[in-house]
């Protein structure tokens, strides 16, 4: 006889509506399907909503980028300090253990050199692939006021329709063209475009007057890039004060892998986005790491 004493009438149902989880850690993503925040928490982690996006991307209109010769030798050490690596498929596929199993950021729009007009993009990946590789998000490139501004639009919408038929996060990179002003007012323009055509977060550069303007009026989750390498020391104080003033975290390539100890400064910059370090005492420790080494 089957033991029918699991299946008996308890009094222990409990008649109050299930308890759901804490409020989701991210700005403006409370309202997502669980696989597309299931996949941002493999992005930002989970315990202070902020992360370290460590970029290795340039190549995919640069080349082999000063630093990024050879991957596999200068990058692979710098992994598990990374929340997420933010890479081509040519990379991932070729130089990536698979064994990594924080986030990626597929990049996911490409098509001119640095040799042609780049904001001349078209999406690069179809989503089967992204999913294949079992992405965290898609990361495609817009090029506000750029001379191919509509189609660089019309590819961060289309892999966000794609994203939202899968769960799959899309990450917009505002990109500044040489003749576009790196200002306040340039970042809320184009951050704010991204996330009301429907990226689920958005990329821009750092600006130091008013970028608390450009995270306010951004209704989903800022992260930075780095940038041009600063001396490391400008590049903490950049990374403090992005946070500061409301970014989700960095996407950072060239401050780190171009660093004189790559190891030392993407865990001081780690230390900035998740324990709130001070730039001062980030660089404190970044040369205590360096000189260790
Ligand atoms: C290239 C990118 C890079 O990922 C981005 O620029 C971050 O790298 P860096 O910190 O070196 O600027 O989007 O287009």
């Amino acid at each position: 006889m089957a033991d029918t004493d699991d299946l008996k009438d308890t009094h222990d149902y409990h008649l109050e509506i299930p308890q759901t989880a804490e409020p989701f850690p991210l700005k403006g993503c409370d309202n997502l399907d669980w696989g597309m925040k299931n996949r941002l928490s493999n992005i930002f982690s989970p315990a202070t909503g902020r992360t370290v996006m460590l970029a290795v991307d340039h190549g995919y209109f640069m080349g082999p980028t000063t630093g990024l010769e050879r991957i596999d030798v200068t990058i692979r050490p710098l992994l598990k300090y990374a929340d997420t690596l933010m890479c081509t498929r040519g990379v991932l596929r070729a130089l990536t253990p698979a064994t990594f199993t924080r986030g990626i950021s597929l990049r996911a729009s490409g098509g001119p050199s640095i040799l042609k007009e780049l904001s001349d993009e078209r999406i690069a990946v179809d989503i089967e692939d992204a999913l294949r590789l079992n992405v965290s998000a898609m990361a495609v490139q817009v090029f506000i006021g750029g001379e191919h501004e509509t189609q660089s639009i019309h590819n961060l919408t289309r892999l966000v329709d794609q994203g939202l038929r899968y769960g799959l996060p899309v990450l917009g990179v505002t990109a500044v063209g040489k003749e576009l002003t790196r200002d306040a007012k340039y970042m809320r323009l184009a951050t704010r475009i991204c996330a009301e055509l429907g990226a689920t977060f958005v990329k821009t550069y750092f600006v130091s007057k008013g970028f608390e303007t450009v995270t306010a009026a951004c209704p989903v989750p800022i992260v930075i890039a780095g940038g041009k390498k600063l001396p490391e020391a400008d590049a903490l104080t950049m990374a403090y004060q992005a946070i500061d003033q409301g970014a989700a975290g960095v996407d950072m390539g060239r401050n780190i892998f171009q660093s004189d100890a790559p190891a030392a400064m993407i865990q001081a910059v780690g230390k900035v986005v998740h324990e709130r370090f001070t730039p001062r005492e980030a660089y404190d420790f970044y040369l205590a790491l360096k000189n260790q080494a």
